[in-house]
């Protein structure tokens, strides 16, 4: 009888997942309980009433709960189309273009619009959507140590040639919750003949007024190109808006490719995002909340000399350096009854793993000191000999 030997590949992902095993970076899904604290469901929308409702009535009203094909086959829908021009008049765009995912957008605006010639700079701490949607380009690339403008401008000037210079940040850094210095990044632009894409993920529904995002207030003139913003996180839904010109938008439904060859999602979900946008639009008291709780955290953690570098949204890093410390103080978290995750690389560089916080508005000042007591806890246990 024939001996069966598994295959080499297995062989080969069996030892990968082990090497992880051994640096504590192995990755299990899990879902804590207790508190709150790694979730983007920033202003709690995610149980709202009104977003069951909205769902339910457009599934009453529609005869279909699959959009049954890709949007530019049979999968458009009047829901979409009204959903992105009003998201596109909301964000003060000429145009909006939904894609399934946030990944999804960053890749197909990236890969189709970078061509061989092109330089993009990507600030370091950009997210791994933004970084893949570059890789596929044939760009040439600079990337700039985060937020570090001296750096960038160096590059900027060195960089001669006919293709375009495309800067890409993100305007509240998912890692490090700050914000990128998006006055400055435009004074570049202007300078160097550069245009700006910001992907503005963890400010729709936080940042500025009514929600509408940290680009708004300071999209004067043609140097921001486009603007990506998730729905998954603020808005409580799925997928993502690219805002642009009307000729940026018809590029992508022609160009982009995570576009065009996939499944749009079913139209109550239109409605679903529709609904979130209304709800969001008036929530000042829950964003007010929420910045004031994360000031009280940041107040907290600094007094109790946790390092919290950079951070000035509801994003709070608590750097801890190894993955075995962020590992360590995630499970002793979770058993004090936080729901914390250890982030590590390639999420994070490596030496700087750690938790994450990201807050939401219904969280109160009482838990915020709740949490730093445990944190200061966990830390003292860890000091005492074995
Ligand atoms: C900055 C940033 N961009 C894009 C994404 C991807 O969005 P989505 O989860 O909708 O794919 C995320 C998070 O997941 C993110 O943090």
């Amino acid at each position: 009888m024939a001996e069966t030997r598994e295959p080499g590949i297995n062989r080969r992902m069996a030892a990968d997942l082990e090497a992880l095993r051994e640096r504590n970076q192995f990755r299990e899904l899990a879902s804590p309980p207790g508190i709150q604290l790694s979730s983007n469901d920033y202003l709690g929308l995610s149980s709202h009433p009104g977003l069951k409702d909205a769902i339910a009535r457009a599934l009453e009203e529609d005869d279909r709960v699959s959009s049954t094909g890709s949007r530019l086959l049979s999968g458009n829908s009047e829901r979409w189309e009204q959903l992105e021009q009003r998201f596109a008049e909301f964000v003060g765009t000429e145009a909006a273009l939904y894609f399934p995912s946030g990944y999804a957008a960053n890749i197909g605006l990236l890969s189709s619009i970078l061509k061989d010639g092109d330089t993009v700079f990507s600030d370091s701490a950009n997210h791994a959507s933004l970084i893949d949607g570059i890789r596929l380009s044939r760009a040439n690339r600079v990337i700039f140590p985060h937020a570090d403008l001296g750096y960038l401008e160096e590059s900027l000037r060195r960089t001669r040639g006919k293709g375009e210079k495309i800067i890409v940040v993100e305007s509240v850094f998912s890692m490090d919750g700050d914000r990128a210095p998006l006055r400055e990044l435009i004074t570049l632009c202007e300078r160097h003949g550069a245009t700006l894409i910001v992907d503005e993920a963890h400010a729709i529904g936080v940042e500025g007024l009514g929600g509408r995002g940290l680009v708004h207030a300071i999209r004067e003139g043609d140097h921001v190109l486009a603007t990506v913003h998730t729905c998954g996180k603020a808005l409580a839904s799925m997928g993502a808006f690219v805002a642009g010109s009307r000729t940026l938008r018809d590029y992508l439904i022609n160009h982009a490719r995570t576009f065009i060859f996939t499944t749009a999602l079913p139209p109550y979900c239109a409605a679903q995002i529709q609904e979130a946008l209304s709800l969001s639009i008036t929530a000042d008291a829950d964003r007010d909340h929420l910045c004031e709780l994360s000031r009280h955290l940041r107040k907290r953690l600094k007094e109790a000399e946790f390092e919290t570098p950079r951070s000035n949204s509801q994003i709070i890093p608590l750097i801890l350096g190894s993955n075995d410390a962020a590992v360590r103080f995630a499970a002793a978290m979770n058993a004090a009854g936080f729901a914390v995750r250890a982030i590590r690389p390639p999420s994070v560089p490596a030496g700087t793993s750690r938790l994450r916080l990201s807050l939401h508005s219904k969280l109160s000042f009482a838990d915020m000191d709740a949490f730093t007591e445990a944190l200061v806890a966990v830390r003292e246990s860890e000091v005492v000999p074995e």
